[in-house]
């Protein structure tokens, strides 16, 4: 674990140089921009922007890639069986292969996509953390994430969950006509579910 942790470190340092020398580089032309003191960054700080990156590439995917070919123009679809079925992948799947990824490199956190209304019953909150998660970011319809600490295995996590919104009809549209779905009225805008990342804190 001290292994891990200390790469971690390193990789938020990392992080915060290049974010710095952005920011100096953006700023160079007024005088009144301090240098930005390397202070290291809160878990926070780093569920947010980890956040930011997933969910931009997800809703680019299904946008662009799925909600396009499959929905509008008819070209190919999108099917949980996508090798035999030689169709793309669905926009979890894809999600869910990076995150089986970046687990093998073992970089310090972990994240996934839960639902209370999971198509895949294991994908169903577990921990108490998750079961509130879920519910806040439901009843605050998305505008809020939710911040808490667990403990899993001696080991304590900074968790982050998010809201995953039903951005364009190719969501809202499978989910409700998926025979597993225990859920058939999503609309667009409607939080489907969360997404959950967990940064592994030093006790
Ligand atoms: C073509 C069908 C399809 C599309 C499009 C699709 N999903 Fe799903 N989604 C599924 C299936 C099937 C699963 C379960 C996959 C698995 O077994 O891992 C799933 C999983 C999920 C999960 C995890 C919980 C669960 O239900 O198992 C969430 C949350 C989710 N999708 C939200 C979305 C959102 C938001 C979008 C649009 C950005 C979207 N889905 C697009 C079919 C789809």
């Amino acid at each position: 674990m001290k292994r891990v942790h200390h790469r971690y470190k390193n990789t938020i340092k990392g992080l915060l140089l290049a974010t710095t020398s952005a920011l100096v580089a953006c700023s160079s032309g007024s005088s009144s921009s301090k240098p930005a003191t390397q202070s290291g960054v809160s878990p926070q700080t780093m569920a947010d922007a980890l956040h930011a990156v997933m969910e931009s590439d997800r809703t680019v995917y299904t946008k662009k890639v799925v909600n396009r070919l499959a929905n509008e123009q008819n070209i190919i679809k999108a099917s949980e069986h996508w090798e035999d079925d030689k169709a793309l992948p669905l926009p979890a799947q894809m999600f869910r292969m990076g995150a089986e990824m970046v687990t093998e490199k073992n970089v310090g956190f972990t994240y996934g996509l839960l639902s209370k209304w999971p198509v895949n019953k294991q994908h169903a909150p577990k921990t108490d953390v998750e079961i509130r998660g879920l519910d806040f970011i439901d009843s605050n319809g998305g505008t809020t994430p939710f911040y808490g600490e667990e403990e899993l295995g001696n080991q304590k996590y900074f968790t982050a969950i998010y809201a995953d919104v039903g951005v364009a009809t190719a969501c809202v549209k499978c989910h409700n006509e998926h025979k597993d779905s225990p859920r058939t009225d999503f609309k667009i805008g409607d939080v489907m579910g969360g997404i959950v990342i967990r940064i592994p804190l030093n006790s």
